[in-house]
């Protein structure tokens, strides 16, 4: 449970940090279980994922990824690279899919963290394993996760989880403090209109960069996210990876975007926290 300063320091800020939130065990027990689906997953399948313009990720692989487990690699990557370490992501749906994060995800105390930052029924409708590999873990731009995972009202939030130490050397998050105040900009990612492709619509935001503060991790802690905090994370130049676990959630009492790029099928809906924990 959150204490009322850290309510009253994620409503001013727009994000809080909390210390040794996994476990030294639960964190190695991740890192595990994504090396083996790595290495258990046909690379044939994999496709890559652009960390600057997530609209060249527009292939039916990465569409039909809101109910799987599956793995894109880094823009930089080569195929003679070792193939592992030029992985960027696992997504999206190990939350319902895997049973090692699950357990993570599906939890007491993230659900009643969740209804603190007021999600009345929190759902988690996305994870990822992020690796930001050495030398070649991509620059994420400034946004905001709400641009990506649209409810109506706004509700998206995530749950960041370290799985390695995240430090200014190996692109931890950054972020503007008191962001999200000024609401979630008019700028969205949502599939076409024929549901081949994504696309941004609107008017795409600028904000002061210099205003970013670093936001350091250790391994095990957590940050949330407000889905309006501006955040982003510079590219990974050190020879040190920067793995993380992260959730995404929404209050499921909120309408959900149905141009959202992340669609369940009807046999697999999204699921309240509240069931399953
Ligand atoms: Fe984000």
């Amino acid at each position: 449970m959150l204490t009322e300063q850290e309510i009253e320091a994620f409503q001013s800020q727009g994000y809080l940090l909390i210390r040794d939130f996994l476990s030294e065990a639960q964190v190695d027990e991740c890192r595990q279980q994504a090396m083996s689906i790595l290495q258990t997953q046909p690379f044939e399948e994999f496709s890559i994922f652009s960390t600057v313009d997530q609209t060249k990720t527009s292939d039916t692989y990465f569409l039909e990824s809101g109910d799987k487990i599956r793995c894109f690699f880094e823009e930089g990557a080569s195929l003679t690279d070792d193939r592992i370490k030029s992985v960027n992501k696992i997504g999206h749906a190990l939350h319902d899919l895997d049973p090692v994060f699950s357990s993570i995800s599906y939890t007491k105390e993230l659900h009643a963290m969740a209804r603190q930052v007021d999600l009345v029924e929190p759902v988690i409708v996305q994870s990822q394993v992020i690796f930001k590999q050495p030398r070649i873990g991509g620059k994420v731009m400034p946004h905001q996760d709400g641009t990506f995972l649209c409810t109506h009202p706004q509700s998206c939030t995530g749950f960041w989880m370290a799985l390695e130490d995240a430090t200014a050397n190996n692109g931890c998050l950054m972020g503007i403090p008191g962001s999200h105040k000024q609401g979630l900009a008019d700028y969205r990612f949502v599939r076409s209109l024929d549901d081949e492709s994504v696309v941004f619509e609107g008017t795409p935001p600028s904000w002061d960069v210099s205003e970013m503060i670093t936001l350091e991790a250790k391994k095990g802690d957590l940050i949330i996210m407000h889905g309006a905090f501006v955040h982003m994370s510079h590219e990974n130049k050190s020879p040190d990876s920067r793995w993380a676990y992260i959730l995404h959630m929404i209050d499921g009492q909120h309408e959900w975007d149905k141009r959202n790029w992340l669609q369940r099928p009807q046999e697999m809906p999204f699921h309240k926290m509240s069931d399953l924990i």
